[in-house]
């Protein structure tokens, strides 16, 4: 894993697989006492994402040189793109914010956020059939126990777009998918069916904004936390970016005659498919290095996708 960074004026109080999360110092500093969780009594959370890639909840090496910044601008785009959801972005000028600066070094990674308590739920919303919900129907003829259609194949758009929930594993275990009902058990009714309208809603408002730039946005999840200040259900976390959701090219998924032809993907599918092809999870706890070509490849997929989106490195696409 590479190194987690010390930042001036920051105290690094977490690392997930991929972001590292800081608070202001001073807010742990104060008090010598102090004994619970940083991350509790800061207004405000410094996330950094790093190059870190993980696929099967393992981080690999080596690392996608330029992620971090790459999988930041996205979030930050999209979080422009959803006026309409309240989301976690904190502003240094917000006066009853103490924050220190954005160190320079990381300050194209960092996000400041403001501290959200949040749900044990990723929420994802699959407008397609690929991946884990694929496996599912084949055994089942559901997804996330909702029952389909017959006869879908790989990669085929679902009648509509399907939540289907997993249970936010601590550290180190693995994720699990839940029905709706466990997750009316763990938040309380109010709050699942306010996770299910929001991921639902973004979803569908996503896959029109991709759809304009030629992408399909086959499925993504979300994290969401209760503001404490005004008790919102808050979007946070990385956002629509190439880690967390799949896009794929929607001419490639028009003309394409076999399934790896049409789901033509900018995000990480590579390494989940180099892994699975290279890595025998019951032999060896540690999965193999990944190969330069893949690390290449998944930089310039994770590239394009910016560029499409965003437009941002391309002035031709505005
Ligand atoms: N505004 C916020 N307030 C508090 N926590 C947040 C906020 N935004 C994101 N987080 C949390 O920060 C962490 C980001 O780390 P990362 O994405 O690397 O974690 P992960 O490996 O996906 O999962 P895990 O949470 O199990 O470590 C997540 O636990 C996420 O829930
Ligand atoms: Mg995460």
């Amino acid at each position: 894993m590479s190194a987690i960074g010390e930042l001036d004026g920051w105290t690094h109080v977490y690392s997930g697989k991929v972001r590292d999360l800081y608070v202001p110092a001073t807010t742990v500093d104060d008090d010598d006492s102090w004994t619970g969780d940083p991350l509790g009594r800061s207004p405000v959370v410094l996330v950094v994402a790093s190059d870190r890639v993980s696929a099967y909840d393992q981080v690999l090496e080596p690392a996608i040189p330029g992620k971090g910044a790459m999988l930041t601008a996205l979030t930050h785009w999209w979080f422009d793109q959803l006026p309409e959801v309240p989301n976690h972005l904190a502003y240094a000028e917000d006066d009853r914010l103490d924050v220190p600066a954005v160190p320079e070094e990381v300050a194209d990674r960092a996000t400041l956020c403001r501290t959200l308590d949040m749900f044990p739920i990723e929420c994802v919303v699959r407008g397609f059939i690929t991946g884990g919900g694929w496996k599912e129907y084949q055994a089942t003829g559901t997804i996330g126990g909702i029952r389909l259609p017959d006869g879908l194949q790989n990669g085929d758009r679902l009648p509509e777009p399907v939540y289907t929930p997993a249970w936010k594993a601590p550290l180190g275990e693995h994720d699990e998918n839940i029905s709706f009902d466990r997750t009316v058990e763990l938040v309380g009714e109010t709050a699942a069916e306010q996770l299910r309208a929001l991921s639902l809603e973004i979803f569908g408002h996503a896959s029109a904004i991709a759809e304009r730039r030629g992408l399909i946005l086959a499925d993504t999840k979300f994290e969401f936390g209760v503001d404490r200040e005004v008790g919102i259900v808050t979007l946070a976390d990385e956002v629509l970016t190439s880690d967390s959701s799949r896009y794929w090219d929607a001419a490639a998924y028009a003309n394409g005659s076999t399934p790896d032809a049409r789901m033509a993907s900018f995000d990480k599918q590579i390494v989940r498919d180099w892994l699975a092809a290279n890595w025998d999870q019951h032999a060896t706890e540690t999965p193999p290095t990944l190969p330069h070509e893949i690390v290449e490849q998944t930089a310039a997929r994770y590239r394009e996708l910016l560029e499409r989106l965003t437009g941002s490195a391309s002035p031709a696409l505005e």
